[in-house]
């Protein structure tokens, strides 16, 4: 609990119309998508850096955690306040504060909305790649938490690719900035990738510098149904072996297709076992080529039907239904345990088998959607309360299979809450100790985002 004096000061900092203190707003930033929730001991909503600086010092010598917060879209808990605290939500912060389209660059606010990013630098003819499925809510501030990756990764990278530089507040109260507006820079350690996705453990961000590029000319989206599963990974795998760059290669299992076409009432798939979503762009003639040479390869490998989005809308319907996957789990069961594995993209039907046989032995029904072009598979558990403790193990089978394929526990949601006590099967005990060390000379207090990425009692 804070004390009053404290209560006092941070309102002081932030104005008394900023500070939440009352249980109908503190359960309103308890939770976030993982639907794990703690209620924080209070809510400070800054508008300025020095604001936040102010949090921090007094934080740091009061000794009371501070989570920051975006939109609460996270997939990890890394904003549940799960020791308490003062959560340090960004939704006033929320300005684009510069498109420079003479260098490509745009520098930002941690809350903006990363579509709204989108939208505004589209307007201008350019593009922010990184492209969460939750793009219409998430902040870019969550994104570089958790360095976020989505729908077009496979092309184009993730958050960390994108940003050029950071301004970071530390426990102290002190503002760095780090990396530059350049395209390139590598004066001394590189601090910008060590912060982007960090999960607010090291640093709280108040600003931003991505870098953009000029929009493609053409976009075209084609979704490819099959009869198995296995029947899709292998035709996801021969787009990439036959030298196609995809934006976007979107693999949708059978109970995933069942579950959205259900929440959003309308047949997708008329009952096939697996869809694929594949998008290129580029310039005209160049897409027209790829999507020709996309089908072609979709029917040798077995694709049952085979759908062009013609128009803007088709495509935007095709990528409705793909967003709301997630959501669209909860029509199956009340609970779902959301894992991201991610495996070289060439082990997906090795990963696939292996989480087809966890779920035999543990009978229990697993979900997989997502990256297939990255190898970023979003394994989801559909579980109800009695289904918890088998479930716990066959995610650690699951991990330990995406180890042995050379693969990571994590390819864009962080460790957050959930998978902390898995990090030392990934990382071993010598890097975990370095990281360990990192946290411990910036934030030797343990004031950010306390029992996130390191288990607590480490
Ligand atoms: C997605 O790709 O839809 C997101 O990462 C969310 C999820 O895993 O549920
Ligand atoms: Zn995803």
């Amino acid at each position: 609990m804070l004390k009053p004096s404290v209560v006092k000061e941070l309102k002081k900092i932030v104005g008394p119309d900023n500070l939440f203190t009352s249980s109908e707003e503190l359960v309103v930033y308890s939770y976030d998508a993982t639907q794990r929730e703690s209620l924080p001991w209070a809510v400070a909503r800054p508008v300025s850096t020095e604001e936040v600086s102010k949090v921090l010092v007094l934080a740091n010598r009061e000794h009371f955690p501070v989570v920051p917060r975006g939109a609460g879209t996270g997939m990890s808990g890394g904003s549940v306040p799960i020791q308490g605290g003062v959560v340090l939500s960004f939704e006033r912060m929320n300005h684009i504060l510069e498109i420079d389209e003479d260098d490509l660059i745009a520098v930002v606010e941690p809350g903006v909305v990363t579509g709204d990013l989108q939208r505004e630098v589209e307007s201008r003819g350019l593009f922010y790649p990184p492209d969460p499925a939750s793009h219409q809510f998430c902040t870019m501030g969550g994104n570089v938490a958790e360095c976020a990756g989505g729908l077009r990764a496979v092309k184009y990278g993730v958050t960390k690719d994108y940003v050029l530089g950071l301004e970071v507040v530390l426990p102290t109260g002190e503002v760095i900035r780090t990396g530059a507006r350049t395209a390139k820079s590598v004066a001394g350690y590189d601090l910008t990738k060590l912060m982007v996705g960090s999960e607010g453990t090291l640093g709280i961000v108040t600003k931003i510098i991505v870098k953009l590029l000029p929009l493609p000319e053409s976009v075209r989206t084609l979704s490819a149904f099959f009869s198995t599963i296995e029947n899709a990974a292998v035709a996801a795998s021969s787009i990439i072996a036959n030298r196609i760059l995809p934006r976007a290669l979107e693999l949708v299992d059978q109970a995933a297709l069942r579950a959205v076409e259900s929440y959003l009432k309308q047949d997708i798939s008329s009952g096939a076992a697996a869809m694929l979503i594949v998008e290129v762009d580029g310039p005209i003639e160049s897409t027209a080529r790829d999507i020709g040479r996309v089908e072609e390869l979709m029917t040798r490998a077995g694709a049952m039907r085979i759908t062009r989005a013609e128009t803007e809308v088709e495509r935007e319907q095709i990528w409705k239904a793909r967003r709301a996957i997630s959501p669209a789990l909860y029509t199956i069961k009340p609970k779902k345990v959301n894992e991201d594995i991610v495996v070289p993209r060439s082990k997906i039907p090795d990963i696939l088998r292996a989480i087809n046989e966890i779920a035999k032995r543990h009978d229990l029904l697993i979900v997989n959607f997502g990256h297939a072009g990255d190898g970023n598979i979003h394994t989801n558990i559909m579980i109800d309360e009695a289904e918890a403790e088998r479930a716990a193990i066959a995610v650690k089978e699951l991990f330990e299979a995406t180890l042995r394929l050379g693969g990571s526990i994590s390819g864009e949601h962080g460790i957050g809450l959930s998978k902390a006590r898995y990090l030392p099967m990934e990382l071993g005990a010598d890097a975990l100790g370095v990281m360990k060390k990192i946290k411990g000379t910036l934030d030797p207090n343990n004031i950010l985002n306390p029992g996130k990425i390191f288990l607590s009692a480490e």
